[in-house]
Formats: C-alpha cells, sequence, structure tokens
C-alpha cells in the first residue's frame, strides 16, 4: 500500500491533507458502471467476484479516492439468511415477504457469503490504497427485513422479545462476516445504521447501540460508525468506541469534535447535494469544510451520506480535485 493517509487519519496522528472517498463511490452515477449493469443484474455483479472487484476499482481508478470500498450490499445478510429480496427500480429492495416476529426463530444461515471475501482477495493486490470492507448495523438490516420502517417501530413496540432475538441473530452473522472480510483483507471496517434517524435515545439505546458496540468490540481492525441523524447523541456513540464515526451533513464537524475525544476520527459530511452546483460551488462548499477541519488530524472527508445516481462524475472529479492539491497544514490556495 503506497496511501496511507486514509488509515493515518483513523488513527488520528495525519500531519497532511485529509484523505478523501465517497459513501456509494462505486454506482450508477459513473457511465462504466451502468455499462456493465446492462449485462448483469446488482446481484449478480455483487455475487460474482471479479465483477465485485472491477467495480471496486472504478472510481479508484477514475477519480483516485483514498480509499476503496468493496462493492457488496448491506443486503447481504438477509440473503445469507435465506430472506429473498429483489431491487425495483426507483423504489429499493423489496422482500418477497416481509419478516414477522413468528419467522425469527426458523431464521438460521443458508447461504455462504464467501464471495465477498473473494472478491476482497481478488481486489487487494490490484490497490494502492487501503480497502474498506462494510455491514449494515442490525437494526437497520432488520428494517428491510421487516418490510420498511413503520413496520419495524411496529414490532419494537408490539413483540420487542421476538426483535431482540432477530437483531442478536443479525449481529451474531454481522460478526462473522467481519471476521471473513478481516482474513480476507479490507484494512477498515464502516457500519452503516442508515435508519438511526428513525428512532428516539430510548429505542436507540434499546435495539440499536448494544448491538453496534457488540460488531465494534469483536472487530481486530479500525471501525467506523456511520448513523444518519446522530449528530444529537454524541456521548453515546463515543461510548461504542469507534475507531472513527461519520457524521450526515446536518451538524458542523468543528463543533461535534468538541464533543468527541481527538483519539476518534470524524469522517463526512458535505451534503451530498452540493453536487448539483456548479464547478465553482462545489469547490467553495468544500474549501468551507476543509478550512472548518484545518489541522484536526483525525478528519477523513467524505459526503454526509451516499452520492446519488443523477450526479455527475465530474462533480466527483472537482470534488476530488480540490481536497488532493492541498498541502500541511492545509489552508486556501
Ligand atoms: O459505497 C460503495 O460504493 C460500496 C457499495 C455499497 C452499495 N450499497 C452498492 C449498491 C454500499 C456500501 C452500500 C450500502 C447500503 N446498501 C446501505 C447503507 C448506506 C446508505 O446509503 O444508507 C443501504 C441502506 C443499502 C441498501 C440498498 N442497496 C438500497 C436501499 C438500494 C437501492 C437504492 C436505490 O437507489 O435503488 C441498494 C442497491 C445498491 N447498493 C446499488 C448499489 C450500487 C444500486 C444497484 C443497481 O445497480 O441497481
Amino acid at each position: 500500500m503506497n496511501n496511507t493517509l486514509f488509515l493515518d487519519a483513523l488513527h488520528c496522528r495525519n500531519h497532511g491533507r485529509p484523505p478523501v472517498w465517497i459513501m456509494r463511490q462505486a454506482g450508477r452515477y459513473m457511465p462504466e458502471y451502468r455499462a456493465l449493469r446492462k449485462k448483469f443484474s446488482f446481484k449478480e455483479m455483487i455475487r460474482r467476484p471479479e465483477i465485485a472487484a472491477e467495480v471496486t476499482m472504478m472510481p479508484i481508478e477514475q477519480f483516485g479516492m483514498d480509499a476503496a470500498i468493496i462493492f457488496s450490499d448491506i443486503l447481504t445478510i438477509p440473503d445469507a439468511l435465506g430472506c429473498p429480496f429483489d431491487f425495483h427500480e426507483g423504489v429499493g429492495p423489496v422482500f418477497e415477504k416481509p419478516l414477522t416476529p413468528s419467522d425469527v426463530a426458523g431464521l438460521s444461515v443458508v447461504n455462504s457469503l464467501d464471495f465477498v471475501g473473494e472478491a476482497i482477495r481478488l481486489v487487494k493486490p490490484l490497490l494502492a490504497v487501503p480497502l474498506l470492507g462494510f455491514c449494515g448495523a442490525p437494526f437497520t438490516v432488520a428494517s428491510y427485513m421487516a418490510g420498511g420502517i413503520k413496520q419495524v417501530k411496529k414490532w419494537i413496540f408490539q413483540d420487542p422479545e421476538s426483535f431482540h432475538k432477530l437483531l442478536d441473530l443479525i449481529t451474531s452473522v454481522s460478526i462473522e462476516y467481519l471476521k471473513m472480510q478481516t482474513e480476507a483483507g479490507v484494512d477498515a471496517f464502516q457500519i452503516f445504521e442508515s435508519w438511526a434517524n428513525a428512532l428516539a435515545l430510548p429505542q436507540l439505546r434499546e435495539f440499536s447501540f448494544p448491538y453496534i458496540h457488540r460488531i465494534i468490540e469483536a472487530a481486530d481492525i479500525p471501525v467506523i460508525l456511520f448513523g444518519k441523524g446522530t449528530a444529537g447523541f454524541i456521548p453515546d456513540l463515543v461510548d461504542l468506541r469507534p475507531q472513527a464515526i461519520s457524521f450526515d451533513w446536518s451538524c458542523d464537524l468543528a463543533g461535534v469534535r468538541q464533543q468527541v475525544p481527538e483519539t476518534i476520527a470524524l469522517q463526512g459530511n458535505l451534503d451530498p447535494h452540493v453536487l448539483y452546483g456548479s464547478a465553482d460551488v462545489i469547490r467553495s462548499e468544500c474549501q468551507k469544510l476543509l478550512e472548518k477541519m484545518r489541522r484536526d488530524r483525525g478528519f477523513i472527508f467524505n459526503l454526509g451520506h451516499g452520492i446519488l445516481p443523477d450526479m455527475s462524475p465530474d462533480a466527483v472529479k472537482v470534488l476530488v480535485e480540490t481536497v488532493k492539491p492541498l498541502i500541511a497544514p492545509y489552508s486556501r490556495r
């Protein structure tokens, strides 16, 4: 590995410019991805290691991000548990039969996820930057399995006991998955709690944080925790002891730093919609964030959530090129 900026920042000892990568950086906004996607379904693409490896490389080769993320999905776990689903254009994932409390006792691992390990082994030697593995946080994964937020919130108030059993199972399988990805060669691991904003703090403390904590505790590599809408719960996030916390755009990262010890890195948090702006707008919005986090040794530049399919690759180029020419201590050029 030639470029260690990302790992240096993750360990809060980066003295240079901040590293940059983008959530969902390998995907539909890239014409090369869409061309490949014409030939294969999304599920085929993630199940075929040589294709997953190729797609993982696409944004790195084209834009030069400082970290790669393995091309896969958080819904590989329900797949392993034998819950069939499909992706519907414009709707998202739809489960054939949303899970109900009476289904939980019958769940077990029926499908292997070895294809993810194989993709990691294929892509790792091609990369000069670190590689991230990932999984969904148990509550977010369970939300998809239950058929959506409304159903899952009904479940937690009607039958919390069976919901805890489901979360416990997803957590155990996710820990095995993390270990498998670690053995295959990922350098760090991100947990996506994309639906954290659907829960109030007492529910997060009951149904989200303890399970995330178990995964973090089981990890031998640095873990980044991404949660949507979690800036109001910073002390709880710090208590989970992740190596980094990734925030959405609803908070001021410099203000967040006041509440997060300097041993924990901060990732984020540019509003992805900035990428709809002109090149000048993108540059100036990036500069504002860079100025704010200047001299922070644990800052990783990213979006506050994933890039959207109708965003332009040229916008991504402008973003990456605004961060990369900086030198330490970075400032306006
Ligand atoms: O970041 C990367 O480039 C790595 C790959 C990655 C994908 N999904 C590829 C993908 C990662 C890290 C994810 C995570 C993921 N998947 C999350 C957490 C992040 C977030 O955005 O909150 C969630 C909630 C999912 C579940 C999921 N997968 C949804 C809701 C969808 C459909 C969204 C839509 O816009 O249609 C997916 C499909 C998906 N995952 C695609 C990609 C490239 C699109 C597949 C296609 O080509 O049709």
